[in-house]
């Protein structure tokens, strides 16, 4: 794994333990060569010019869908909706798809959703009188799917929920999930930015309908994600933003819209950001997945022993590494986590502290937030070290 930590230059050149990975992933430098090639050899506006470097622009954006729909086990490149991230993605469904529900339907959520996966179904419930149902959770922050029949009933058009969660790192068993949508005949959509960095998955496998990731959290660039539909879902909702590149025919009257995925892709794109997205999906490809599980599950397992053995702190996630990604958060008593996090920001390591996007789950614990260690492929050792340094550092000092 040395090997693989030297491919990013931003860990080469600061001296830092970067445990934040569940925010953003650092990006390599294979990554960061294609965007620079493609930003000075194809820079243009795609899908409009009939110039040389407009059509290579073009190629490579598409060139990029493919690679994603390759990334997702897609059935083709079609299913690839280009968004701005999973937010934009799961804004764009809960507008398109919850737009069609009726006053009565039901959304079911999790008690364990970020409110990327929260905020928009509420605003649908607020728009078109759905009612949001809510799954809880159990003690040890997993989704407590023994519920699922208390929330999930005829009235059920969509369940949606996270893959894997961004404070408890638990992983979602998709196979309940599906089972009990399928049952009253709803769709299910998947919150996947917590999950994308460990794929890649074979997403319709999973039996959803819908899965939203973005790629800042998968060592590629910012300002751009996925929105993958199995192509029947796409081809029944209609358009959510209006703009250029969305639409077939526009007269001062009214327009008629593209097929999917333009249909979904008002305005130019993020175009060299999709080409990066795609060079950071082949680069998770080519990573030796057991080899790189096996050592995020030993970090992890260090992680949270290191937990246990302290004193004033409490995990906030399952304890066991089974079916469960090495993102570590806990609760310090005593402490609030943005101490915490400026302790050990002194000793050069990078954390999150706070809510995490995640307010309900937060009063469900009891707590005003959680610290939070998030690994990637290239943490090592040498970053747990320097974390359990770092906490008995801040232990210590507030007492
Ligand atoms: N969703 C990101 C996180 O959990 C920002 O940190």
């Amino acid at each position: 794994m040395a090997a693989l930590r030297r491919q990013f230059p931003i860990l080469e050149q600061c001296d830092l333990h970067y445990l934040d990975n569940g925010a953003t992933t650092q990006v390599p430098r294979a990554v960061l060569d294609v965007i620079v090639a493609h930003e000075t050899s194809h820079r243009a506006n795609v899908h409009r010019g009939v110039h040389r470097l407009a059509e290579a622009a073009t190629e490579a954006f598409e060139d990029a869908r493919a690679t994603m729909a390759r990334f997702l086990g897609a059935a083709d490149k079609g299913e690839i909706v280009f968004t701005g991230g999973t937010t934009g993605a799961i804004n764009l469904v809960a507008h398109a798809f919850g737009n069609r529900l009726a006053p009565g339907d039901e959304v079911v959520v999790s008690l364990l959703e970020h409110h990327s996966n929260l905020v928009p179904w509420q605003m649908l419930r607020d728009r078109r009188g759905v009612v949001l149902r809510v799954l809880p959770i159990t003690g040890e922050g997993r989704l407590d799917l023994d519920n699922l029949g208390r929330v999930v009933g005829a009235r059920t058009r969509l369940i949606a929920v996270t893959h894997v969660s961004n404070v408890t790192g638990a992983v979602t068993d998709v196979a309940r999930v599906v089972e009990a949508a399928r049952a009253v005949d709803a769709a299910v959509l998947l919150d996947g930015a917590q999950a994308a960095a460990h794929g890649p998955w074979d997403i319709p496998a999973l039996g959803v309908d819908f899965y939203a990731l973005s790629c800042h959290k998968m060592f590629g660039p910012h300002g751009v994600g996925v929105l993958w539909a199995r192509r029947e879902r796409l081809a029944a909702m209609d358009p959510f933003m209006g703009g250029g590149e969305m639409i077939r025919t526009v007269t001062l009257e009214r327009t008629t819209f593209a097929d999917p995925p333009q249909r979904f892709e008002a305005g130019t794109p993020p175009i060299a950001q999709a080409v990066g997205m795609a060079a950071a999906a082949r680069w998770i490809e080519a990573l030796p997945r057991e080899a790189c599980h096996a050592h995020l599950a030993r970090l992890t397992g260090r992680l949270i022993e290191g937990l246990a053995e302290r004193a004033r702190t409490r995990l906030i996630g399952p304890a066991g590494l089974q079916a469960r990604m090495p993102v570590v958060a806990f609760a310090t008593a005593g402490i609030h986590p943005h101490d915490v996090c400026q302790v050990l920001d002194s000793h050069g390591v990078a954390l999150r502290g706070g809510h995490h996007c995640a307010q309900p789950l937060m009063d469900h614990f009891d707590v005003a937030g959680t610290t939070r260690a998030s690994l990637a492929v290239y943490n090592d050792d040498g970053d747990v070290d320097a974390f359990l340094t770092g906490l008995d550092d801040a232990l210590g000092r507030f007492r």
